[in-house]
């Protein structure tokens, strides 16, 4: 028996504010909103018809570690992600635990903080094309998915719809000021590198990641949304790792490698996902988990 998932969550008294290709998120009450990680997985960009189960569990999970752990470097939004500590109203919705956080509401920065400690994704096609990343000159010769000789801050646009633009230090400050711009670029550099080194001590390596900063009604610049997860994040493993192609990575390699077998063209809708290949990618989910908690879910 497949455990049980969840595609979508419709509450019909709580009212909700946005629903992503994988959250769905309510709002809760003046000062706090509810992040709902369902089991839906999206490849190439695509939302599959089938759900990974506990896909959502560990998601959250991993988040509310991370926050946990990176406590002494920065603030964040998180309230709670204990289902019992949560309002009625969230609690008698079964369908909700284990896979809800809790945060404080905050007026999110309109940016996305990116940083790369490796050549992958948007920033290996902008070094190709130009030798430089959102500014930053970088070295000739460079392979696909090297490691750089530091990780580098390559901010973009949040874009309403469609994909986020990369772009430069100047403009960056000029959306959010320059004052939170030095103080979102460094806390992002301070945080990956932390949070890069210790994943490296577990086996996986994150070759980048993607924060949002918000701030709360005090003022206070918090850390928001989810993060390092493999959803925010690219996870490599440690052990295949190899530069001069793309690596696999860490959760969704079973589902590319199925799709890419397939006379798909990579435009919705997606083909539904075999037992196996579902069944795999659950098992990958929760051994990110592991490696990184040192502890079953
Ligand atoms: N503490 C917070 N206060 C206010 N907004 C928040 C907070 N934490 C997260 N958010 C917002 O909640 C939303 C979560 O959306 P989600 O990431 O699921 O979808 P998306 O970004 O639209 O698309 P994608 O699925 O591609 O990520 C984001 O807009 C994020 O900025
Ligand atoms: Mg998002």
């Amino acid at each position: 028996m497949a455990a049980q998932t969840v595609s979508e969550t419709n509450l019909s008294d709580l009212s909700l504010v946005h629903r992503g290709k994988v959250r769905d998120v309510y709002n809760i009450d003046a000062s706090r909103l509810l992040l709902v990680a369902t089991d839906r997985i999206s490849a190439f960009d695509c939302v599959m018809p089938n759900q990974v189960p506990r896909k959502g569990e560990v998601l959250t999970n991993i988040s509310a570690f991370w926050f946990e752990k990176l406590n002494g470097i920065t603030k964040n939004h998180l309230i709670t992600v204990d289902f019992k500590q949560m309002p009625e109203k969230i609690r008698k919705n079964a369908e909700l635990r284990g896979r809800s956080t809790l945060v404080k509401k905050t007026e999110v920065f309109p940016v996305e903080c990116v940083v790369r400690g490796y050549l992958e994704g948007s920033g290996w096609k902008d070094y190709q094309q130009t030798g430089e990343i959102c500014g930053n000159k970088l070295p000739k010769g460079l392979k696909q998915c090297e490691k750089l000789l530091e990780p580098i801050f390559t901010p973009a646009t949040k874009a309403a719809s469609g994909h986020d633009e990369n772009i430069d230090e100047t403009k960056f400050a000029q959306i959010i000021g320059k004052e939170t711009a030095d103080q979102l670029k460094t806390k992002s550099l301070e945080i990956y590198e932390f949070a890069s080194k210790y994943a490296l001590s577990c086996g996986i390596i994150i070759a980048d990641t993607k924060f949002e900063f918000g701030r709360d009604n005090d003022g206070n610049v918090l850390l928001i949304d989810e993060v390092l997860t493999p959803d925010s994040s690219r996870f490599w493993s440690l052990g295949t790792y190899q530069p001069g192609h793309a690596q696999p990575s860490f959760d969704k390699q079973f589902v590319r490698e199925y799709l890419e077998t397939l006379d798909w063209n990579k435009l919705p809708p997606a083909p539904q996902l075999p037992a196996e290949i579902v069944e795999a990618t659950t098992s990958r989910y929760l051994e990110a988990y592991k490696l990184l908690t040192g502890t079953e879910l």
